[in-house]
């Protein structure tokens, strides 16, 4: 595990955004920074940390960790559905193929919690789905449950709204919404398999899927964004699990839920003055991150404290790139 002292050295030098030159507009969602050029989309994932959908700080070396454990889990996938994945030019730094994202977000659950949890206390509905009265906080789900979610405008929360709503909505045609719920219940069964071989539950996550046309008109459903990151999915520590939900303990949690929980702590649920968070959370939010990502992959966080050298990277790809397409 990485010595405190590098994360803490690291906290004046996180990566708060990335700009390049001659690659066109960016694009700045609430923690990547993309370009899009052509058929190809870069993608560069940030040090910025987003709760409530603002973003409250940054943190060392979360996005190195994000981008590593997107691209672990996009290689680990590729039997189950294609991937935007092409290239990994910086530690930090994808090439993607640019695909036209659907509008919405496919989130499977197989534990009760978090909205989940909020939803069923008010009436034992998750998202249009009945669920048995007397099902307690962190309870796991017979069989996983799918709540698609709106993705919102910039600065607005997204929609929950069940699946026969988005199809009713013609967010996405039936057919292809068919195939989308099929393969995120076999990529939720394939991470909680792969997560449990490592003492930890994939509790909830959110996957974005998008097409990409062929020459013959047909479309091809692509697994995009990011998937089984800290930041779109709950982890909780397995054998831990049964014996604290059994005492009605919260269970231990290797996700941003903690960083929730403190802002929550200090009054902070998305509206008003951003609360400051301390060196020291920081770090420890750091840890958390790196934690997850070496236990997940199995592999030693190696950590990389510069982006000098990632707009030449960048280019260089594209110069390979375009010598190929003549
Ligand atoms: N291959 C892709 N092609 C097109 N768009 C993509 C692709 N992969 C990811 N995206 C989009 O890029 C953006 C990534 O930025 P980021 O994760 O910071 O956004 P966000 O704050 O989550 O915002 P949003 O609410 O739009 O998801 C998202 O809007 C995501 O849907
Ligand atoms: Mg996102």
């Amino acid at each position: 595990m990485i010595d405190r002292d590098i994360v803490k050295a690291q906290l004046k030098n996180t990566f708060t955004e990335l700009t390049l030159n001659g690659f066109g507009e960016k694009y700045s969602g609430k923690v990547r920074d993309s370009y899009i050029v052509g058929d190809k989309r870069i993608i560069f994932t940030s040090d910025r940390l987003s709760a409530f959908d603002r973003i409250i700080s940054s943190i060392p070396f979360k996005g190195q960790v994000l981008n590593g454990m997107a691209s672990y889990w996009f290689a680990k996938t590729e039997h189950i559905i294609p991937n935007h994945l092409l290239a990994e030019p910086h530690p930090n730094v994808l090439i993607s193929k640019q695909v036209n994202m659907l509008p919405v977000e496919v989130i499977v659950r197989g534990y009760l919690t978090g909205s989940a949890w909020r939803d069923y206390s008010a009436g034992n509905e998750v998202s249009g789905i009945r669920l048995p009265e007397g099902m307690k906080r962190s309870q796991r789900f017979e069989t996983p449950l799918l709540t698609p979610s709106t993705k919102a405008e910039m600065g607005l929360h997204d929609e929950a709204i069940s699946c026969d709503e988005v199809v009713s909505r013609g967010l996405v045609d039936e057919a292809l919404w068919e195939e989308v719920k099929r393969k995120a219940l076999e990529l939720f069964k394939f991470g909680s398999d792969d997560a449990a071989k490592r003492n930890l539950i994939l509790v909830d996550t959110k996957y974005e899927f998008g097409t990409i046309t062929n020459s013959d008109g047909s479309k091809t459903l692509i697994l995009a964004d990011e998937v089984h990151t800290q930041d779109s999915s709950r982890y909780w520590v397995l054998d831990s699990y049964k014996e604290r939900y059994n005492n009605n303990l919260e269970p231990q949690m290797l996700d941003k839920e903690f960083v929730r929980g403190h802002l929550i702590e200090r009054g902070f649920m998305g509206d008003g003055d951003l609360p400051l968070l301390s060196d020291e959370f920081r770090v420890d939010t750091a840890m958390k991150y790196i934690e997850a990502y070496e236990r997940l992959t199995g592999k030693t966080f190696i950590p990389a404290t510069e982006l000098s050298g990632i707009q030449e990277k960048i280019e260089a790809f594209f110069a390979v790139h375009k010598s190929e397409q003549k």
